[in-house]
């Protein structure tokens, strides 16, 4: 039987979006200000957030577009989860910690399940089997796919198989994204991605410390 990683202890908060929209930034942004305040915040990502799933990271970041198959990225990018969940978001829940992970589920269920093909019901199925878990607050940053992918492009940082894509590719990501922030809204927050950084750091934070309190 597959070992179940459920944890109901400490707070699990993940940031979504496409390519470019200021995850990364707000992520920073959001643990800077609950250490600030007092909490134990663990910082992470995906793919990635522990050695073996950085190493997944590698293989799916980088390289030409059809490098994977959908199919394949969902058991890739779900492989690197299970690792990430085992060695680094289950052990600091458990201590009753803060977890601010940038990238979970939801990409997988927006990139392979919508954008790539139309595999949500492979991606559920493999995150029931294997995952399980769920975050309790996520933020999904909404951000126009133009700007957002001259932004993410012009970082520059090796890895941009999913940039590579195109325009129409974020287009779609961002339709997934508005639909699954309004299926899931018991946990997801819309962010409105196109302003100051700290403007959006403000709300942030405000809707993160009322689920503390
Ligand atoms: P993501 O993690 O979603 O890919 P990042 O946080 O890395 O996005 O941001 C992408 C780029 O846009 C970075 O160069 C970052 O400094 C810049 N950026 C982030 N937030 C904003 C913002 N609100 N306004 C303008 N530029 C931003
Ligand atoms: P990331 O480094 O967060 O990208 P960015 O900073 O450009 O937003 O994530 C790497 C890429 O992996 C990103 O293009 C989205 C993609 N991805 C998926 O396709 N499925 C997934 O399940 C995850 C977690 C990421």
């Amino acid at each position: 039987m597959v070992q179940k990683l459920i944890m109901d202890q400490g707070l699990f908060i993940t940031f979504e979006g496409i390519d470019g929209s200021g995850k990364s930034t707000q992520s920073e942004m959001l643990a800077a200000k609950l250490t600030q305040l007092g909490h134990k915040v663990v910082k992470t990502r995906e793919p990635g957030g522990s050695a073996g799933a950085e190493m997944i990271r590698s293989l799916l970041v980088s390289g030409d577009t059809d490098r994977w198959s959908p199919e394949t990225e969902i058991l890739l990018f779900t492989a690197a989860r299970r690792d990430h969940l085992e060695k680094t978001v289950i052990p600091a829940l458990t201590l009753g910690h803060i977890v601010i992970c940038d990238r979970y589920v939801d990409s997988t269920r927006v990139y392979q399940g919508v954008a790539r093909a139309d595999l949500r019901e492979t991606v559920d199925q493999l995150h029931s089997i294997i995952i399980q878990k769920e975050p309790d607050l996520t933020f999904v940053i909404d951000a126009d796919p133009e700007n957002a992918l001259a932004r993410g492009l012009a970082r520059d940082s090796g890895e941009d198989r999913f940039e590579d894509f195109g325009l129409s590719f974020q287009k779609s990501l961002r339709a997934g994204f508005l639909d699954l922030a309004k299926s899931e809204n018991h946990r997801c927050h819309l962010i409105n991605g196109m302003r100051a950084r700290e403007q959006i750091a403000d709300d942030i934070a405000a809707i993160a410390v009322s689920h503390i309190a």
